[in-house]
């Protein structure tokens, strides 16, 4: 329960006097708890209600108004009265049972206001803020009430009103799919609408000039603004609309043609949380838990059904040409990419998977994903209209024998991981999850990734409408309820519902690793992941699959490599966040002159569950350091990755404990590392570190460095 603190009584103070001098224009202010930032909001003459927020006493949200359009039914704009506001103030601690840290501070301010029109419907709407030391959320909750009771939202019209041209990290605002390329410009540069029909896209609807969201942004004066959403539920998924001469954003929630509106939904309801995170220091967006704080508590209790774990998968050697999904030999990511058949060989076959299960066990890798283990893959790619029933999740291919496979998998203490790959015929896997989700717990199969490559069927949806999410829900309430956890590839995007519903582990959500084996336009350049971590990651956990060693790959595809040095791919464990990582080369990569390959040591050892972490240093889109503390052994892992642009990292280890020395490994590009001229240069040095030590660590163009720390 939250309590009532000195700064919420002086907040209501000031709303009461700012209400007494001014009747004809009432404000009310909420400030967050250490009073940096401050949410005023008011109803305008003719009574239209709008908020700004200021950061240490400057603007940088500007009068911006909100409003509903509805279907048949007039807009809730206009003529409101303010029937009264409450204030509250919380301050306690929960704890995330995996993720980035342990224990999570949730700290905020609140003001709800009741709003009424003035006009005969008197229709309500309530508007709740909560104010963060890190950012600004808040949302619309509609009371019941006897004049308002299913309404189809045509438009929800959130303004944010932004106060300079910031320099501004986007991706356009599509309705289907959110892998894209970042784009780095001034706000009144986007162009959202050059990067419709991307070739590599298998679903992609750009309506206008618009963003996705996170969107993160950089002031004049070199404050960090990010705007997303949290607790995206019964809902259509939020873009943002861009106006350029007025550098303002709205709300534009992604449509369905068959409803011929965004949302339908019955009164009482409330929409997800808007939310503005605030910082001072790019790493400060990183370390924000506001997004996740805006979630329920845990619903599920305990799931330690999963288990954090690196796994590695019968998956790269599909989407660099190896190996095909179907049995036929047909269906490898050539197909989709350049429309000609594979003549390669089925992937997932009893002795391929026993292969990974040998490379896993021996590498302290714990589980293994395959994928093209069901029938139905000869038809995936090529079938372009009828999906509908397509796949099936129970029947295993001939040349794989699934309980031979299950049986090696656990005498090697290999736990795998099941793939359904849905090809966007959500309809069809609803009709299978009850029988498919038992056939993995009969088998002891606590995790799932699920895959929506393609457009949606029933036509007139899109990935990010409101009925996918409910259909992305519906697969976490129903896997909850067998205990098995999902990892959801073309999915809704996070908002942080990881709290309430912590079986969802990971997701896509993002340009993956996948790119650099077939994209046409030359894969994710080597400041991808340097400004991934300031968008995409700022709303959860990433399954992006690190950990190409065999960077060029030239004997599989001459013209596509991953655009990194070996020592970035390293870094990405720490870097990135996931409960999952994959291990995704395949294991003859992971061998030099028939032994592991020395780097693969890092892998071996890097921690996946957190019990804290520090972003040490950091710009958007140049680089990132971060330190992670491991959970139960108490060691850390430190991984910074650079753009193009070589650097010198420098370091200083006063989270350590003092009095106590530490054994180090830091794996490093040498010094003529460079992503494309030498990728996989690198070097291995053995340190010994305590909490006053010091270190230099160069990082080549598109390199970085790992380092883990273990107490002696
Ligand atoms: C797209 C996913 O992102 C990828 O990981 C997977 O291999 C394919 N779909 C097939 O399901
Ligand atoms: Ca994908």
């Amino acid at each position: 329960m939250g309590k009532i603190n000195f700064n919420v009584i002086l907040m209501f103070l000031f709303a009461w006097l700012l209400m007494s001098c001014n009747s004809s224009e009432t404000q009310l202010l909420v400030s967050s708890p250490n009073q940096t930032i401050a949410v005023e909001f008011s109803i305008s003459k003719i009574g239209a209600p709008f908020y700004t927020v200021q950061f240490k006493n400057k603007g940088v949200i500007d009068t911006s108004f909100m409003s509903f359009d509805f279907k048949d039914v007039p807009s809730l704009k206009e003529n409101f009265k303010i029937l009264k506001s409450t204030t509250n103030g919380v301050d306690e601690t929960w704890q995330m049972p995996w993720g980035e840290q342990l224990d999570v501070h949730n700290n905020y301010n609140e003001l709800v206001v009741y709003l009424e029109e003035k006009t005969a419907s008197k229709r309500q709407l309530n508007i709740h803020f909560k104010v963060y030391n890190d950012g600004v959320g808040f949302r619309y909750e509609l009371p019941e009430q006897p004049n308002l009771k299913e309404v189809l939202i045509t438009d929800e019209n959130t303004e944010f009103n932004l106060k300079g041209d910031h320099t501004v990290w986007w991706i356009p605002g599509d309705w289907d799919i959110y892998e894209h390329l970042y784009s780095k410009t001034k706000f009144s540069e986007i162009d959202g609408l050059s990067k419709k029909n991307h070739k590599n896209l298998s679903a992609t609807y750009i309506p206008q000039n618009a963003v996705n969201t996170p969107v993160t942004m950089k002031t004049d004066t070199g404050l960090y603004l990010s705007f997303h959403e949290a607790d995206l539920t019964n809902y259509a998924g939020m873009t943002l609309k861009v106006d350029k001469d007025n550098l303002k954003m709205t709300s534009e929630l992604v449509g369905s043609e068959r409803l011929q509106a965004k949302a339908k939904l019955t009164v009482p309801f409330n929409t997800p949380w808007r939310t503005i995170q605030i910082a001072e220091k790019a790493g400060d967006l990183i370390e924000s838990k506001m997004i996740l704080n805006l979630n329920d508590p845990n619903e599920l209790g305990d799931v330690d059904y999963f288990t954090p774990m690196k796994y590695v998968g019968i998956w790269w050697e599909m989407h660099i040409g190896k190996s095909t999904w179907d049995m036929e030999g047909s269906q490898d990511m050539n197909t989709y990419t350049e429309g000609k058949s594979a003549t390669s060989s089925h992937g997932a076959t009893t002795q391929n998977a026993k292969k990974y299960i040998d490379f896993a066990s021996q590498n302290g890798i714990k589980g293994l994903l395959v994928e093209g283990w069901n029938t139905g893959w000869d038809k995936w790619l090529a079938s372009a209209e009828d999906r509908e029933g397509l796949f099936d999740f129970m029947t295993p291919y001939a040349d794989y024998e699934f309980k031979e496979v299950m049986a090696y998998a656990k005498e090697k203490g290999v736990e795998v991981i099941m793939h359904h790959e849905t090809s966007a015929a959500p309809l069809t896997y609803e009709k299978q999850m009850d029988e498919a989700y038992d056939f993995m717990k009969a088998n002891n199969i606590n995790s799932v990734k699920t895959g929506y490559v393609g457009e949606i069927i029933p036509k007139g949806e899109y990935h990010h409408g409101q009925w996918m999410v409910n259909h992305y829900h519906k697969v976490l309430i129903e896997a909850a309820k067998k205990e098995i956890a999902v990892n959801a590839h073309e999915p809704i995007k996070a908002t942080g519902k990881r709290r309430t519903y912590p079986n969802a582990i990971a997701r896509e959500g993002l340009r993956g690793q996948e790119f650099n084996a077939w994209a046409t336009d030359g894969g994710n350049p080597p400041n991808h992941i340097p400004t991934v971590a300031f968008t995409r990651m700022l709303s959860g956990p990433i399954d992006f699959t690190p950990g190409v060693f065999n960077i060029k790959f030239d004997e599989y595809k001459k013209g596509n490599q991953v655009n990194t040095t070996l020592a970035h791919q390293l870094a990405l464990y720490v870097v990135i966040y996931s409960p999952i990582q994959m291990a995704c080369d395949l294991p003859e990569h992971y061998m030099i002159d028939g032994k592991v390959h020395p780097a693969f040591q890092f892998i071996t050892d890097v921690g996946v569950d957190w019990q804290q972490t520090n972003v040490l240093d950091a710009e958007v889109g140049d680089f990132v350091t971060i330190a992670r503390q491991e959970r139960e052994t108490g060691n850390w892992f430190i991984g910074g990755v650079t753009n193009e642009n070589e650097r010198t990292q420098e370091l200083t280890f006063n989270f350590l404990e003092e009095e106590k020395k530490y054994t180090a490994k830091l794996y490093k590009d040498a010094p003529n590392s460079h992503w494309n001229n030498n990728p996989l240069a690198y070097e291995i040095e053995k340190l010994e570190l305590t909490s006053a030590s010091n270190l230099k660590v160069k990082l080549a163009p598109g390199g970085g460095f790992a380092l883990s720390i273990v107490q002696q």
